[in-house]
C-alpha cells in the first residue's frame, strides 16, 4: 500500500469520502489517504492529524514528495484538535483504530466539530459502542459497508448529524443498514463471531471463578442475539 495503491479497505473509505470535500483524516498514519484522493483531484484539501511524531513525520514526507504542501496540512495533534476553525472541514475520516478509540476522540474533541460534517469511520472492532455514540450525539447512519481483506472483516460507517434517530440495542450490535441488507459478507461474519462465542462461552465453563456472571451473560445473549439473526 501507499499513496497510489490504497488497500482495499482504504479505498472502500476513499469511495465514501464526498466529492469536493475538504477532508480531516485523524490518525492519518502516512497520509496515504489524504494525498491520493488529493492527487486523484477527488477533494480540495485536507488536514493529515497524527498524535505519533514517526507517523507525523511519515505523513510530512508523503506530502512533500507529492507537491501537496499547499492543499494538505500534517499537524502534530490529538484527536479533533488538528481541526481549526479556517479549515472549513466538510468530511472527518477516523480508520484503522479501535471503535472505542474512535468514540473517545469524537468524545473528547466535540467542541471542534461543526455538526456540519460528514463522518466515514473505519473501527478495528468496538463498532458497538461507536455507533452508540453516534446516536447519543444525534448522528444518523447513512451508509454500512462490510469488506474482508486479509481475512479481517472490516466495517465503514458513514454519518450525519441529522438530528435525533433511536436504534435498537440490536441495530447498535449488527449495525441498522447491515442487519436490513444481509450482505454475504455480513452473513459469513457472523457465522464466524457465532463459532467465536461459543467457544468464549465454553473456555468460560471452564474458567467459572474467574468471570463474572454479568460477563457471562453478555456473552450469552450476544450469541442468541446473532443464532437469531442467522436463523
Ligand atoms: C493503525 S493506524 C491507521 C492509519 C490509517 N488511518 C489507516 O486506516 O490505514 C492508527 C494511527 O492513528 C494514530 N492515532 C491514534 N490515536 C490518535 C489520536 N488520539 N489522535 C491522532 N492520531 C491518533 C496512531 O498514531 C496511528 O498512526
Amino acid at each position: 500500500m501507499n499513496e497510489h495503491t490504497l488497500s482495499k479497505r482504504l479505498e472502500r473509505v476513499a469511495a465514501n469520502v464526498p466529492a469536493g470535500a475538504r477532508l480531516a483524516d485523524i490518525g492519518s498514519d502516512h497520509g496515504y489517504l489524504p494525498v491520493a484522493l488529493m492527487r486523484r483531484g477527488l477533494i480540495t484539501s485536507a488536514v493529515a492529524g497524527e498524535v505519533a511524531t514517526t507517523p507525523f513525520h511519515a505523513a510530512q514526507r508523503s506530502v512533500r514528495d507529492n507537491g501537496l504542501e499547499q492543499q494538505i496540512t500534517v499537524r502534530l495533534a490529538d484527536g479533533l484538535a488538528a481541526i481549526e476553525p479556517h479549515d472549513g472541514i466538510t468530511a472527518i475520516s477516523l480508520c484503522g483504530m479501535g471503535g472505542e478509540t474512535i468514540r473517545d476522540i469524537l468524545e473528547s474533541g466535540k467542541q471542534h466539530l461543526s455538526g456540519q460534517e460528514r463522518l466515514i469511520l473505519q473501527p478495528n472492532g468496538g463498532e458497538q459502542p461507536l455507533r452508540q455514540w453516534l446516536m447519543d450525539n444525534g448522528y444518523t447512519i447513512l451508509s454500512e459497508e462490510l469488506l474482508l481483506e486479509n481475512r479481517f472483516y472490516y466495517e465503514i460507517i458513514v454519518a450525519e448529524r441529522a438530528g435525533p434517530v433511536a436504534y435498537t440495542a440490536e441495530q447498535l450490535y449488527f449495525g441498522p443498514l447491515q442487519m436490513q441488507a444481509r450482505s454475504p459478507a455480513f452473513i459469513a461474519k457472523w457465522q464466524r463471531m457465532l463459532r467465536q462465542k461459543h467457544k468464549t462461552l465454553s473456555s468460560f465453563e471452564r474458567a467459572r471463578q474467574a468471570v463474572s456472571q454479568e460477563k457471562r451473560q453478555e456473552i450469552a445473549q450476544q450469541a442468541r442475539w446473532i443464532a437469531a439473526l442467522l436463523a
